[in-house]
């Protein structure tokens, strides 16, 4: 019997989407299936998941980079606009910086509600870290993260793939339980699977110089929480995930966020960090 599957991911930068491809290429190992659905922003996500027909896919797969030890709030809006589909089986896959917090966890909570059995899932795939709290950084990204996903956690994912072949197909494969632990103190607590309120806040508010600014929309074309609009200057309208895409795709440089409290503090962490390891 052939397997047909799905992966429904999003990334900002690659690394979650080279994941994906990798999966999905050991999905599709001896004439199986696998469709790759890419999430970019929350209106397109939701007109996407709503011309979808999910009862074609037995095993239904979705990934997410980690965004302050959490999946990206506008994707824990799409998780929950999805339909029934107790009809198939899961998995989750995220990439991260190296802390992953409780990122999937939150998402098989929410697929939980679903009726997806999540058989599977697997949260140490490293990504490229771009973080603008890097950007003083030479490559501007957390050095640890440089050259990831690598070529090993690449073959990690296709094998990862290929092994979900039998697991889908076997009725009796169990929901993976033990993954998520219970005494993770970042699973804990919140509203909307938001146990981390404070985290994006403690990153710099925007400041747009309005000088600079060409009211070219760039910024609120790229934000994937869909947080901007342009009246007729970029105006955020909603809270945000911070992930500073306005800012690091605004070819005017006109979005200034004052860094220099969160570079000093990830400096010192990086310097400890290093000074315990060597
Ligand atoms: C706004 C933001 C928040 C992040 N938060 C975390 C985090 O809490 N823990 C972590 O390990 N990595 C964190 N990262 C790093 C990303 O999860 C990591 O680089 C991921 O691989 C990016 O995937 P992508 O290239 O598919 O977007 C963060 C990155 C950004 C931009």
């Amino acid at each position: 019997m052939s397997l047909k599957s799905a992966i429904f991911y999003f990334s900002q930068q690659g690394s979650t989407k080279k994941i994906a491809e990798k999966i999905a290429q050991g999905l599709k190992y001896e004439g199986n299936s696998c469709k790759l659905f890419s999430f970019t922003k929350i209106s397109q996500d939701l007109n996407l998941i709503s011309g979808l027909d999910f009862r074609e896919y037995q095993l239904i797969g979705f990934g997410t980079p980690v965004c302050y030890f959490h999946p990206p709030y506008h994707l824990i809006e799409v998780l929950e606009s999805l339909p029934d589909l107790s009809q198939a089986k899961g998995f989750l896959f995220c990439t991260s910086g190296g802390n992953p917090g409780a990122t999937l966890y939150k998402i098989k909570k929410i697929l939980d509600k679903k009726g997806l059995k999540i058989i599977d899932g697997y949260d140490r795939w490293i990504g490229l870290d771009q973080h603008r709290c890097y950007s003083h950084f030479k490559e501007s990204s957390l050095p640890s993260s440089l050259g990831h996903p690598n070529q090993k956690e690449l073959e990690e994912a296709k094998q990862f793939g290929v092994s979900l072949i039998s697991k889908a197909l076997n009725p009796k494969t169990p929901e993976k339980l033990d993954f998520w632990s219970k005494d993770n103190k970042w699973a804990q607590g919140g509203w909307k699977g938001r146990p981390e309120p404070f985290m994006e806040k403690w990153f710099p508010e925007f400041h747009l110089n309005k000088e600079k600014c060409s009211k070219c929309g760039q910024c609120a074309e790229n934000c994937p929480a869909e947080a901007i609009i342009l009246d007729p200057y970029p105006k955020w309208v909603k809270d945000c995930d911070r992930c500073y895409l306005c800012d690091l795709y605004c070819p005017e440089q006109a979005i200034e966020c004052d860094w220099t409290k969160q570079c000093a503090f990830m400096e010192n962490i990086l310097q400890r960090a290093k000074k315990h390891i060597y």
